[in-house]
């Protein structure tokens, strides 16, 4: 049976999974394959720590070089993470011919225009399956599934550590603080936790997920973003009388020539499917023009979770080359001479429903002044709730609307945190009611 050879860079929790995955299945994946896929050789910078797969010494290295130039190594696996030295690792892999493997989000999402221009030039396949969705074949979906379709939306919970920490402060009332802990010790969080609790690493995710379904060059900046260290135990509660779940959500829909991106705490109905997503689960709720609705769901990080995804790119780009042929699949799923630059939706044309937190003065007349705000500036009122009585002090009064600009929003709260009878900062969080 053929061999074909790969190199695997970054023997961490991915990595240990992606060796484990092969040996484990080895029979499998070569029945499926008609090839054998023989891990040459691991390169980290700790090859003395025992892993959950023991390999054989002299299959470990220090040195990448012994990868990158290697001529029997056909792919290569980049599993080590950040911007440097990665980058430069996957581009001399692709300048020497080798088909490339990559979960590296952070680096698609802002160096993929030179990644991925320089494999085509460089006539080379890269994988990524693993860098949106952990385990969920949403790159697979929208780069090759959904080819006839126009994407006219796609919604999508692609942070394992937000939705695990957002879980479990909504089912067992426990602090914000308390559960980040919980999440990062059972190893799913970045090595910074700003990235995933600040929506940072959705956005990664949510720039690679536009240029496949856009064809475009995203600016990572240009997305609305906002993450969910200020969702308090306050307002899951409020959310959940009104019959909301709150999720940190991804957002893209189809607006003419433009696309609306955006990523922030937003109060779901708990009908919907998107709010029984829990715990370290991800989602992608897409519409196509002819497809209609889909739903993926699955393990979006963790080790083998991920090291399936990883797996799935190896073998796919393992039959092109058993094939003697390469790049049946664009990168971006578009010729990269058509890829554009998109220019998104500005954020202040964004229209949706909201949920406003005032921190106000129990006193006659403080609803009507700022009941009256609201009306001045075009934003319709759907609910009220207010309870329990202060005589001084401060008491939350929750206002929930119709659909509205956000312009018109961030003019009202302006005038409205100004009141006198208005103690705090305003609490906003997005509502997304439509049938999902
Ligand atoms: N930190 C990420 C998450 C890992 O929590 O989803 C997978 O990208």
């Amino acid at each position: 049976m053929k061999e074909i050879s790969v190199g695997l860079i970054g023997f961490g929790t991915i990595g240990a999974g992606v060796v484990k995955l092969l040996e484990d299945n080895r029979e499998l994946i070569a029945g499926r394959l008609g090839a054998r896929l023989n891990l040459k050789k691991i390169a980290d910078l700790d090859i003395t720590t025992p892993r959950v797969v023991a390999v054989r010494k002299e299959m470990l290295t220090t040195n990448v070089e012994e990868i990158l130039k290697d001529p029997g190594i056909e792919i290569v696996i980049e599993l080590m993470g950040g911007y440097e030295p990665a980058r430069s690792f996957l581009l001399e892999a692709m300048r020497h011919k080798k088909q490339v493997v990559t979960a590296n989000k952070a680096l698609l999402a802002t160096h993929g225009d030179e990644i991925f221009r320089t494999a085509e030039a460089e006539g080379v396949n890269i994988g990524f399956e693993a860098s949106v969705g952990g385990t969920i074949p949403i790159i697979k979906t929208l780069r090759e599934s959904l080819t006839g379709n126009g994407i006219k939306s796609i919604f999508g919970i692609m942070n394992g550590t937000a939705n695990f920490i957002l879980t479990k402060m909504s089912d067992e009332g426990k602090p914000f603080d308390v559960v980040l802990k919980e999440a990062q010790s059972l190893g799913f969080a970045e090595a910074d936790p700003t990235f995933d609790i600040e929506g940072i690493d959705t956005a990664h995710k949510l720039a690679i997920v536009l240029s496949l379904a856009y064809g475009k060059r995203v600016n990572l900046k240009d997305i609305y973003r906002e993450g969910i260290s200020g969702i308090s135990r306050l307002d899951i509660e409020f959310a959940r009388e009104l019959n909301y779940r709150i999720k940190l959500l991804a957002i893209a829909i189809a607006r003419g020539d433009s696309v609306e991106a955006r990523i922030h705490p937003t109060m779901i109905p708990l009908d919907n499917l998107l709010a029984n997503v829990n715990s370290n689960y991800n989602a992608f709720h897409i519409v196509g023009d002819a497809s209609g609705s889909i739903f993926l769901y699955g393990q979006g990080a963790g080790m083998m979770p991920t090291a399936s995804a990883v797996v799935g790119d190896l073998t796919d780009i393992s039959r092109q080359l058993l094939k003697g042929v390469s790049g049946c699949v664009p990168a971006r799923a578009l010729r990269e001479d058509l890829i554009q630059n998109i220019a998104l939706m500005p954020q202040e044309d964004m229209v949706t429903s909201y949920y406003f937190r005032f921190s106000a003065v129990d006193r006659p007349g403080v609803l009507s002044r700022i009941s009256g705000i609201l009306g001045t500036n075009n934003i319709s009122i759907a609910a009220v709730i207010q309870k329990g009585r202060k005589e001084s002090g401060a008491v939350p009064v929750v206002i929930t609307t119709y659909k509205s600009r956000e312009k018109d929003v961030r003019n009202a709260l302006q005038e409205i945190d100004k009141l006198d009878v208005v103690l705090d900062k305003t609490v906003v969080i997005r509502i997304e009611d439509d049938k999902l």
